[in-house]
């Protein structure tokens, strides 16, 4: 495939996410590493181009490397730093700075990018209130602090507005004192009390991996949590803030790596991604079809139909038949569908599809695999004790899943009167465990 066919094809697959994304809220955390990065002016290109795309966005950064190298006498507790009143003052000093840098970043222009002249509002503010974190362990932590309460109603209306919202991890008290608060944890907190639809962290590395080495590109947010403990301290305090967002309410978090040009679009517009989704929808691939997912079903099975692939239904015949269908869904997109339809103490099994885009791609189980266990089960539910295929082009496929070859006469006496001698289909069955 030359280049231009491969962008062609790449911004094709992109198409579903777009809509997927469109309207939804991203809480961005960057660290003080990403800031400090030659990428970063990439990644804000990319945050650019998500809000151009409809993606309401909040930024929360960090700081750690910049604090570390200005406060050299800092005294940690449970890797916690403990900020005096003097150290504050410079704290609020080295976070400004760091905020008109990145504000200077979002108001260039952005020159020789596609998102030349677009104007992006890039918004701060006294959004967030805190309170001490006090003594624990005997120790005094004086300028630390937690988040107390954040002004969602404030923020809610500029993102309404499309501007995206860049919050320093600095609270301040009722009597205007400023709190030095943990970066990572404001970021899953803000995620949380704004219902975000994703928590992304950018991290170096940008996965996690398994014993083999090999990318995990999902895991459960209690897998994340028991893993916490092996991770580099950096790493630890990311993949916390990401397990806690999740467990609490956040749809999906990401960990990315923010040396890596364009790992925010692999991440959020291919099905596998480049980094490690955090999500406990992982089981919910698959899920019975309704109504409003027809317009994406006809999408994926027109090409198959007009190949001859699969038998043609019309839009209303998909209508009326709409409860048979399974499809599986990932990250908002629908990518495949079949259908399961009850015949005698049998099933017949059709329909069988997976967006091109995303056949043998999805690493912990194929879609069309997953397709055809969610079938299974929903034969078993509605009392059938196996399943039957008709297929031209799928034999080999269905075989490797244990279906065996049988005869016409096999198969229900209604399915035999309607079998298309002409298309020559073969019959493939498999018996199912209730
Ligand atoms: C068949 C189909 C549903 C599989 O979807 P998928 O998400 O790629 O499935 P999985 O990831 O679970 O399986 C991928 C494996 O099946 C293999 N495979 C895909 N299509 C195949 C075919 N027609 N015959 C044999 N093997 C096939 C792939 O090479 C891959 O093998 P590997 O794991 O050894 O590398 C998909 O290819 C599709 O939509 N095909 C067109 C529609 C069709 O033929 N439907 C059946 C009509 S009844």
């Amino acid at each position: 495939m030359n280049n231009l066919a491969r962008y062609t094809s790449w911004f094709r697959g992109s198409t579903p996410y777009i809509s997927a994304h469109r309207g939804k809220t991203f809480v961005v955390f960057l660290g003080g590493d990403a800031l400090a990065h030659g990428n970063l002016v990439n990644i804000v290109h990319d945050l650019a181009l998500l809000n151009v795309l409809g993606v309401k966005l909040v930024v929360v950064h960090g700081g750690r490397p910049q604090l570390n190298d200005a406060l050299a006498a800092s005294e940690f507790h449970n890797g916690r730093r403990i900020t005096s009143a003097t150290q504050m003052r410079k704290i609020t000093e080295i976070y400004g700075a760091l905020r008109a840098d990145l504000e200077a970043l979002f108001s260039t222009g952005l020159p020789n990018t596609p998102l030349h002249k677009v104007e992006i509002n890039l918004v701060s503010g006294n959004f967030v209130a805190a309170q001490p974190l006090g003594i624990v362990d005997g120790v005094d932590h004086q300028c630390t602090g937690r988040l107390r309460s954040a002004n969602l109603n404030a923020m809610q209306k500029l993102l309404d507005t499309d501007a995206i919202v860049l919050q320093s991890p600095v609270g301040f008290s009722t009597s205007g004192q400023a709190f030095n608060l943990a970066a990572e944890e404001l970021a899953a907190e803000l995620a949380i009390a704004l219902h975000a639809d994703k928590l992304i962290m950018f991290n170096d590395p940008g996965e996690l991996t398994d014993n083999n080495k090999q990318r995990l590109s999902r895991i459960t947010p209690a897998n994340l949590s028991q893993r916490c403990g092996e991770l580099e301290t950096v790493t630890a305090a990311r993949c916390r803030a990401l397990a806690d967002a999740t467990f609490r309410g956040v749809e999906r978090g990401h960990l990315i790596a923010f040396a890596a040009d364009g790992a925010l679009l692999q991440e959020l517009f291919t099905a596998d991604g480049i980094g490690t989704q955090v999500s406990n929808k992982n089981e919910e691939l698959t899920r019975s079809a309704r109504l409003e997912d027809v317009a994406d079903i006809v999408e994926i099975i027109r090409p198959l139909e007009e190949d001859g692939v699969l038998v043609p239904r019309s839009r209303t015949k998909l209508e009326q038949e709409i409860e048979h269908f399974v499809i599986a869904e990932l990250d908002g997109v629908v990518v495949g569908c079949c259908a399961v339809y009850p015949c005698e103490n049998t099933a017949e099994l059709a329909c069988v599809a997976v967006h091109e885009h995303y056949r043998h791609q999805y690493s912990d189980i194929g879609i069309g695999s997953a397709l055809l266990e969610a079938a299974e089960r929903s034969a078993v539910q509605r009392g059938a004790n196996s399943l039957f295929v008709l297929t031209t082009q799928t034999q080999e496929w269905f075989v490797a899943r244990g279906f065996e070859t049988a005869d016409v006469e096999s198969l229900p006496n209604d399915k035999q009167s309607l079998y298309n001698w002409q298309r020559g289909s073969a019959v493939l069955q498999k018996t199912l465990n209730p």
